[in-house]
């Protein structure tokens, strides 16, 4: 068969797009070589409804060997007791969830998308919206950490049957007590949404989620530095305290009810070459180096929020306990919709995002998301971190000379020929 260029010649330029430029955008990472390679296998030729053991198809064998290898390993990587490894996505991992523990209509109490949350915790633009009666919590204006306050006398008042904590853009930890503390009150389950730091939970950098939260979701693309997908988590395996019956009228414990709601509920086959390098990246979070990598993580965060601040940026918050920052651009004269295109051009990637209380559109925005995961897999320390703010700086303060701009981004190019990626690949 001839080799398709087309395809091919496009995947190598954003090869080299990946390899030159900086990336900050808070949810990218790069995967190791053998998470990749594992999806370019003949696993993704079967299909293999069902789970290990209990499968639609025949000819699973193998395949079921990789998924429980996964599921096992995933397990270990949080102290957890099940696992469901086959949600394509983060917002399929939701989906499940909200399938598994609600009905259309119920009450669900979400951070508001504004404040940081994400499209799924009841977006009226998502099912998640659509389907259930969405409520949201929010950030103090003055303090820009979670108003724990507010999203109790919520709960108080609504009664939801679910409460979501986890977000898109927030710099700062979770008290997941105080919500389980409030969720027990009023009778609702805790879902906790950790698509963004769960690296930093996995090496015990920050709070951890499960004994407070019933259940617990991630991607596994992000800070886990594994291949795009979603997972599902219980570390304690609890029966549906709403009494809701499976679709043969049985009440269940919630790793049926989970197990259900993602096969058949609202996926057919699973994708077993991403399962596959799900477990490898599982396996390299139980390995050597990922502890450090978590560390590393929080110090170049620590190290580039500071560098802001000496520059005058505005830090929601004032800076950030995880991988992430999100920075108010109005002291500047910027919007977020600049920067990032200016930014663009100096091959510097990040987004654009609205800030808590934003007087912008969603499309324009006050401000900018910053992340170091990826820059940190590339190797980079603290030291780069002055660097990498330095070049955001001089770029933004020159946001319409284009000369200056151009300069950028060949310092840019240079200065990442030091962090080479993929370098087998040629
Ligand atoms: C908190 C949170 N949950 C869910 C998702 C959705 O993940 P995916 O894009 O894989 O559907 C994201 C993605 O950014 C996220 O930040």
């Amino acid at each position: 068969m001839q080799k398709d260029n087309q395809v091919f010649d496009l995947i190598r330029k954003e090869l080299d797009r990946q390899r030159h430029g900086i990336e900050l955008i808070a949810s990218e990472n790069f995967t190791s070589l053998q998470v990749m390679q594992a999806m370019g296998t003949v696993a993704t030729n079967k299909y293999a409804e069902g789970y290990p053991g209990k499968r639609y198809y025949g000819g699973c064998e193998v395949v079921d060997e990789i998924e429980t290898l996964a599921i096992e390993r995933l397990k270990k990587v949080f102290n957890a007791s099940w696992a469901n490894v086959q949600p394509h996505s983060g917002a399929q991992a939701n989906v499940a969830v909200f399938l598994a523990c609600l009905k259309p209509g119920d009450k669900i109490l979400g951070l508001d998308l504004s404040m940081g949350g994400h499209l799924t915790h009841g977006s009226p633009a998502n099912f998640s919206g659509k389907n259930y009666e969405a409520h949201f919590y929010g950030v103090s204006r003055e303090t820009g950490l979670v108003d724990y306050e507010h999203l109790e006398a919520t709960a108080r008042t609504i009664k939801p049957k679910l409460i979501i904590c986890g977000a898109s853009a927030y710099s700062r930890d979770w008290d997941y007590k105080r919500i389980r503390a409030v969720a027990d009150e009023v009778g609702a389950l805790v879902m906790a949404d950790i698509a963004h730091p769960a690296g930093l939970i996995a090496t015990g950098l920050l709070n951890d989620p499960f004994d407070h939260c019933h259940i617990v979701t991630s991607t596994t693309h992000k800070t886990l530095r594994g291949p795009r997908g979603g997972i599902i988590m219980l570390r304690h395996d609890f029966e549906n305290p709403f009494g809701i019956k499976d679709p043969k009228g049985n009440t269940r414990m919630m790793s049926a009810l989970l197990d259900l709601a993602v096969f058949p509920g609202m996926q057919g086959g699973p994708l077993e070459h991403v399962i596959a390098a799900k477990a490898v990246a599982f396996g390299e979070i139980l390995g050597e180096g990922f502890q450090a990598y978590g560390k590393q993580i929080i110090a170049n965060a620590q190290a580039m929020a500071k560098a802001f601040v000496s520059r005058g940026y505005n830090l929601i918050s004032n800076g950030t306990d995880n991988h992430l920052m999100l920075i108010d651009l109005r002291n500047k004269n910027l919007t977020g919709k600049k920067a990032q295109e200016t930014l663009d051009k100096a091959h510097i990637t990040l987004n654009k995002n609205a800030v808590p209380f934003d007087d912008k559109s969603p499309f324009v925005t006050s401000g900018i998301r910053v992340g170091v995961p990826a820059i940190t897999t590339r190797g980079m320390n603290e030291a780069h971190m002055e660097i990498v703010a330095g070049l955001i700086d001089k770029t933004l303060m020159n946001a319409d000379d284009e000369k200056v701009i151009a300069e950028v981004k060949a310092e840019v190019n240079s200065f990442m020929e030091q962090f080479p990626l993929y370098p087998e690949l040629g």
